[in-house]
């Protein structure tokens, strides 16, 4: 199985690239196969105004490897009370319909305030189920953003932020399994 975690920003010391990478070690627990969508990966050819009938290489690229997912985690950044405007850019590059067509996602909300990027993830699912994807139910949603790691390892400080998002890897690997299978 092949998870793509999207952390959805390209802001240098991005605190949901931190915390994808945390992520990606749960899914790697869980013998999945993942990939680490990096948006800062995203150069001037997402701006070009041929990108959208003519991509050049790297924004195929990127794309390519969303589309090999079975199944995609957004960590989402709360940016003015909603996700970030790269993370729509990326999504306008993705395909109509296949990008999201019955592709299994799942949500986190990362906030540095008190609205735990509800907000964010909730106007992202807006998006993703107005392309069908299937949404998986089980949201972490964290405030308090820069309270949570310790800084020097990129860990979590607390275990049990670690286990609910376990908790949620476990629930979405069973989500595409299920899914798969009928
Ligand atoms: C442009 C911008 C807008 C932001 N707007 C909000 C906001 O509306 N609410 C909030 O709680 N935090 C806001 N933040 C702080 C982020 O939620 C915080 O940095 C958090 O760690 C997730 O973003 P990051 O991955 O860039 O670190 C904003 C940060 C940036 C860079």
């Amino acid at each position: 199985m092949r998870i793509v975690i999207v952390p959805g920003t390209n802001r240098a010391g991005s605190l949901s690239y931190m915390l994808a990478q945390v992520v990606r070690e749960q899914y790697e627990s869980l013998d999945a196969d993942t990939d680490l969508l990096d948006l800062k990966e995203m150069d001037a050819e997402f701006l070009l105004p041929s990108a959208y009938k003519e991509p050049g290489d790297r924004v195929r690229g990127m794309v390519k490897r969303f589309m090999a997912s079975d199944g995609v985690v957004f960590i989402v950044p709360e940016y003015n009370g909603s996700y970030p405007g790269v993370l729509k850019l990326f999504i306008d590059m993705l395909p109509y319909p296949d990008g999201f067509d019955s592709r299994p996602v799942s949500f986190i909300g990362l906030a540095a305030g008190e609205f735990q990027s509800l907000r964010a993830v909730e106007h992202l699912q807006g998006v993703t189920g107005y392309r069908n994807a299937f949404h998986h139910p089980r949201r972490t949603f964290i405030g308090k953003s820069y309270e949570r790691f310790d800084m020097a390892t990129g860990k979590l400080k607390e275990a049990e932020l670690e286990e609910r998002l376990m908790k949620q890897a476990r629930s979405f690997v069973d989500f595409i399994e299920r899914i798969k299978a009928d």
